[in-house]
């Protein structure tokens, strides 16, 4: 370095003293990059040379993870998917939305979404001319007739398993009328996470995950992720990210990337787990309905037994007694905790009536199974026997 005053040497970076490979992926915590000379700038912007300009756009750390979300997704598949980390899970669904939908256009969805989905539909999407249309996804007459219906439905739009009954679609078939009907398909696998279901084998274009829950796993970050396997759609999901500046942070990433390492042995636990409480919580006499994937009993066991690799580690269920009754459970846990997350390695419990589906409008809430006494659980990966006797006790006050 030629001499500097001694002021200037504290201002400026020096090189990067680098030589060997960390073994664990580094938080690249800078906002852009610089280049050797004004040929490579231009060279990285338009593209002719691979590199990084600005972590709106990406940057090593962003990029890094979001390419092993789509190597999970697009595992054991031909060709290549291309993932994007955004900021959060609803950045990533409005991201993806923006970057396909138009106004004029209608998008075919389902009443049982999460809630903050069903309210960016109601309250943003709405005002932007693009319209959802809420149908029983569930069912394929219900869809047949939606699209004979509305000849303007562009997109589907669809969540499964549902949040909080736990409702599953059929993908396969869903991806074929989407096909059939030249819709862009859009999923979100939040719930069941690439290990338990890879939406991509069933034809679904661009997929999302609130990576915050399951992948992350510990609670600790908050992020979104868009999966695309088509060149066209990916460029243009891309292109709407960077010009909308949803992008996801390094250092959130970076956990997100230390949380999805440990993915196959939390899902293991969380879904065995989950199925434990489940079959107890089955034949406790204060509860009228349990929702799981994997009891038999479960309106969507068939076809999430052939589309899902394990039931996951979420599940609901119904006390006695409405709204006093599921407050009351509510108020007297003491192991599980009362958070308005999930998919964390501990157990979280949430009243959807009064919290998640608080800005739902009732009868749209009632109409897809969400009623005053449902409490919806995220089985954590402690002992089940611990989270079980805490809601048999909470039980005992109904
Ligand atoms: C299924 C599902 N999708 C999307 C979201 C939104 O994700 P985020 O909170 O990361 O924005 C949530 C949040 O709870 C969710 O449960």
């Amino acid at each position: 370095m030629t001499k500097i005053s001694f002021s200037s040497l504290c201002t400026h970076e020096l090189d990067d003293n680098r030589t060997t490979k960390p073994h664990v992926l580094p938080i690249y915590a800078t906002s852009s990059f610089d280049f050797q000379n004004l040929q490579e700038g231009i060279d990285i912007f338009t593209g002719e040379k691979k590199g990084h300009v600005y972590s709106r756009y990406g940057n090593p750390t962003i990029d890094t993870v979001a390419k092993k979300i789509a190597a999970l997704e697009n595992y054991g598949l031909s060709g290549e998917a291309q993932a994007f980390l955004c900021s959060t899970g609803m950045a990533a669904i409005h991201t993806a939305l923006l970057a396909v939908a138009k106004s004029g256009d209608k998008i075919l969805t389902q009443g049982n979404l999460y809630g903050g989905t069903t309210e960016l539909f109601n309250k943003v999407f709405s005002q932007l001319g693009i319209e959802p249309i809420f149908t029983n996804l569930q069912s394929i007459a219900s869809v047949k007739e939606a699209l004979t219906q509305h000849p303007d439905i562009r997109l589907m739009y669809c969540e499964t398993p549902a949040n909080p009954t736990l409702a599953c679609i059929d993908l396969q078939a869903l991806g074929n009328i989407c096909k059939e009907n030249n819709l862009i398909s859009i999923i979100d696998n939040t719930f069941a996470t690439p290990y338990l279901q890879q939406p991509l084998s069933h034809g679904i274009d661009i997929i999302i995950h609130s990576t915050t829950k399951y992948l992350n796993g510990h609670g600790n970050s908050i992020s979104g992720a868009i999966v695309c396997k088509n060149e066209e759609l990916s460029k243009t999901i891309w292109n709407t990210l960077k010009l909308t500046g949803g992008t996801c942070n390094a250092f959130d990433a970076w956990l997100l990337n230390n949380g999805m390492k440990t993915l196959t042995l939390r899902m293991d636990k969380h879904c065995s787990n989950a199925l434990t409480v489940a079959k107890r919580l089955e034949s406790h006499t204060k509860v009228i309905k349990v929702n799981y994937p994997g009891l038999e009993s479960h309106n969507s066991y068939e076809i999430a037994s052939k589309q899902m690799r394990l039931y996951g580690g979420m599940m609901s269920f119904e006390v006695n007694g409405g709204m006093e009754a599921g407050k009351t459970v509510m108020n007297n846990l003491k192991f599980c905790t009362l958070a308005p997350t999930l998919g964390d390695v501990d157990s979280l419990i949430l009243h959807p009536a009064s919290m998640s589906h608080l800005k739902v409008p009732k009868e749209l809430r009632l109409r897809n199974g969400i009623t005053d006494g449902l409490i919806r659980l995220s089985v954590g990966i402690e002992d089940p026997e611990d989270i079980y006797s805490d809601i048999e006790a909470a039980l005992e006050n109904v």
